[in-house]
C-alpha cells in the first residue's frame, strides 16, 4: 500500500434531503448475554483435550465493538502442531477411519443438532469476538453452520454416490486455516466435507475471531467425537505457517488472503501436498436501466453493507447503466441513511463493528488513498459508537478502472460507483480486475442474464440478488481468488482421493 497521501482523510457529514433520524429512531434492542460464558483464557484442543501450549504463551482478543480485551488463547508453536498433527494421524489410522461410513455421519448430525441447540450462545460469542451485528449471526451465519454439517452429515455413507464409477478414499490428515469474517462458518466449511470424507483436521481460526472455534471444541466433546479426530489451535500467521510446512499434513484448505495464498501455494510447491484455496474478491454488481431499482438498491445495501463490507464475495463496486445512475444512487443515498451502525448486540443493527484495529486503519487508508485519487466520497449521517471501531457506510463516486480503490480488495463497507452504456462495456468493467469470486446482474430479462453471467470470470454470479449461500452451491474463484471449490458436490471432491 502507498504510505505518501496527500490530504488527510476526515469523516464527512453530508446533509441528507430527508431528515431520516426522526422517521427512523428505534429504543436499543440488546440482546442478553447472561447465557454465554466466556472463560478467561482457552487452552488448545488436541487429542479430545484441552491442553497448555508448550511454550505458555498467550494472546488477547479484543471485542471491536468496545475495543476492550474479551478473552486470551493459547499460542501454539511447532511442538503444539506436532502434537496435534500425530493425534490426528493416530485418529486418521485408527478409530476414525475403521467407522462405518454412517457412522461418521452420525456424528455429523450429531454436530449439527446441538449447533442448533446452542444456537443463541454461538451467535453472541460471534458478535462479541467479530463485531458482526447479531442479526446476522443469528440469522445467517449459525444457521448456514448447522446446515452445513447437516448437508456434509447427509453425504458420508453415499460418497460411492457421488463418484460413480471410482472408489473414493479420504486424503488423511488435513490442516485447515480460516479467517475472521465468517469464523464459525468457515469452520464449518471446512470441516464438516472433510470429517464426512473420513479425514481428520487440525485447525487454526483467525487470531481475532478464535472463541467460536473454542466453544465449537468443547461441543466436540459432548458430542463424543472420537478423540483427535478434530484437533483445534489457535495463533496468529506463524502457527499458520506451522501448519502449512508440517511435513505428515496431506492436505491444505485456506480461506483468506490473496497475500498469504500465494505465500502458502509457494510452500507447498514441489511437494505431494494437495491445498485449496479461497482467496480475496473485487465482486462487481451490474445495474441495467431495466432492473427493478428498489429491489436493486436493497440489493447493493446487502451486497457491501452486509457484515460491513467484510465478505470476500462483496459486491465492492456498483456498476450502473448510465440512464439510471442518477436515480440509483439517489437512492442509494437515501437507503444508505436509514442503516443502523452501531453495536452489533442490538437487534436493529444492520451494520456492526470492523473487525480489528488492523482492519478499522485498512480501511480508512484506502479512504484516503480513494480521495487521492480524485474520488469524491458520501457517508451516512449516523452517529457512530464513541468507542470500538466504526466506518460509516461510504460511497466512492468519480473513479475509474485503474484507481486502486477499484482495483483492490477494500473489505470494509466502502462501495466504488461506475457507470456503463453498452453491455460489453459493463463486462469489460466488471472483468478488469485481478480477482474472480462473485458478481451480480441486475435486470428484468432472463436472457440477459444467461448472457452476461456466461461472460462474467467468476465461480459465482448472483441474478437480481446477492450474497446468498447454501451448502448445497459450490463456491470458489477464478484467477487470484483461488483455487478449488468448496460446498456442494464439489466441495467432497477436494477431500477424497479417487481410485
Ligand atoms: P490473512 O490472510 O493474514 O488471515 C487469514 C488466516 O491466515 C488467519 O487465520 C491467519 O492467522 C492466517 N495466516 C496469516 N499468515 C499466514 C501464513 N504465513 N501462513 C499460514 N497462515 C497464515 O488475512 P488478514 O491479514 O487478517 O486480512 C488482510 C486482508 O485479507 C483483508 O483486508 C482482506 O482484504 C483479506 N481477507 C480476505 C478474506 C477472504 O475471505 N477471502 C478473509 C480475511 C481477510
Ligand atoms: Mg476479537
Amino acid at each position: 500500500m502507498s504510505e505518501t497521501t496527500e490530504t488527510t482523510y476526515k469523516p464527512t457529514s453530508p446533509n441528507s434531503k430527508l431528515d431520516f433520524a426522526s422517521v427512523w429512531e428505534y429504543d436499543p434492542a440488546p440482546e442478553s448475554t447472561d447465557h454465554v460464558e466466556v472463560k478467561e483464557k482457552y487452552e488448545l484442543f488436541i487429542d479430545g483435550k484441552f491442553v497448555k501450549p508448550s511454550k505458555g504463551r498467550y494472546f488477547s482478543t479484543t471485542n471491536p465493538a468496545t475495543g476492550k480485551k474479551l478473552t486470551e488463547f493459547a499460542e501454539a508453536t511447532q511442538k503444539d502442531i506436532d502434537k496435534a498433527v500425530k493425534s490426528a494421524r493416530k485418529a486418521f489410522e485408527g478409530e476414525w477411519s475403521e467407522l462405518a461410513p454412517k457412522t461418521r455421519g452420525k456424528y455429523l448430525f450429531r454436530i449439527a443438532r446441538m449447533l442448533q441447540e446452542r444456537a443463541r450462545e454461538f451467535a453472541v460469542l460471534e458478535s462479541m469476538d467479530g463485531g458482526k451485528p447479531i442479526r446476522e449471526s443469528r440469522d445467517v451465519d449459525i444457521p448456514l453452520v448447522a446446515a452445513h454439517f447437516f448437508y456434509y452429515a447427509g453425504w458420508a455413507d453415499k460418497l460411492e454416490y457421488a463418484f460413480p464409477g471410482k472408489t473414493p478414499e479420504p486424503i488423511g490428515v488435513c490442516g485447515q486455516i480460516i479467517p475472521w469474517n465468517f469464523p464459525l462458518l468457515m469452520l464449518a466449511w471446512k470441516i464438516a466435507p472433510a470429517l464426512a470424507c473420513g479425514n481428520t483436521v487440525v485447525l487454526k481460526p483467525a487470531e481475532t475471531t478464535s472463541l467460536t472455534a473454542m466453544k465449537f471444541a468443547e461441543l466436540v466433546k459432548d458430542a463424543g467425537v472420537p478423540d483427535g479426530v478434530i484437533n483445534i489451535v489457535t495463533g496468529a500467521g506463524q502457527t499458520g505457517a506451522e501448519i502449512v510446512n508440517h511435513k505428515d499434513i496431506d492436505k491444505i484448505a485456506f480461506t483468506g488472503s490473496t497475500r498469504v495464498g500465494k505465500i502458502i501455494q509457494q510452500s507447498l510447491a514441489g511437494t505431494d501436498k494437495r491445498y485449496s484455496l479461497e482467496l480475496g474478491g473485487k465482486g462487481a454488481m451490474i445495474i441495467f436501466e431495466d432492473a427493478p431499482i428498489d429491489q436493486a438498491v436493497e440489493g447493493i445495501i446487502n451486497a457491501i453493507f452486509f457484515n460491513q463490507g467484510h465478505v470476500c464475495c462483496a459486491g465492492s463496486r456498483l456498476i450502473v447503466q448510465e440512464s439510471v445512475a442518477d436515480k440509483v444512487v439517489q437512492k442509494l443515498k437515501d437507503r444508505m441513511q436509514t442503516l443502523v451502525v452501531g453495536d452489533p448486540l442490538d437487534k436493529n443493527t444492520d451494520v456492526g463493528a470492523i473487525n480489528s484495529e488492523n482492519q478499522f486503519n485498512t480501511v480508512n487508508k484506502y479512504l484516503e488513498i480513494g480521495i487521492n485519487e480524485g474520488a469524491d466520497i458520501y457517508q451516512c449521517d449516523c452517529e457512530l459508537p464513541a468507542d470500538g471501531y466504526f466506518i460509516r457506510p461510504t460511497l466512492l463516486t468519480n473513479v475509474s478502472q485503474s484507481n486502486r480503490v477499484v482495483q483492490e480488495e477494500i473489505f470494509g463497507p466502502v462501495l466504488t460507483i461506475q457507470t456503463f452504456r453498452t453491455a460489453d462495456e459493463a463486462i469489460t468493467k466488471a472483468n478488469n480486475t485481478p480477482y474472480g469470486l462473485a458478481n451480480g446482474v441486475w435486470t428484468d430479462k432472463g436472457s440477459k442474464i444467461f448472457k452476461i453471467g456466461s461472460k462474467l470470470r467468476s465461480g459465482v454470479v448472483w441474478a437480481n440478488t446477492y450474497n446468498k449461500f447454501d451448502p448445497t452451491s459450490p463456491f470458489g474463484g477464478y484467477k487470484e481468488s483461488g483455487v478449488g471449490r468448496e460446498g456442494g458436490l464439489q466441495g467432497l471432491s477436494a477431500y477424497v482421493n479417487l481410485k
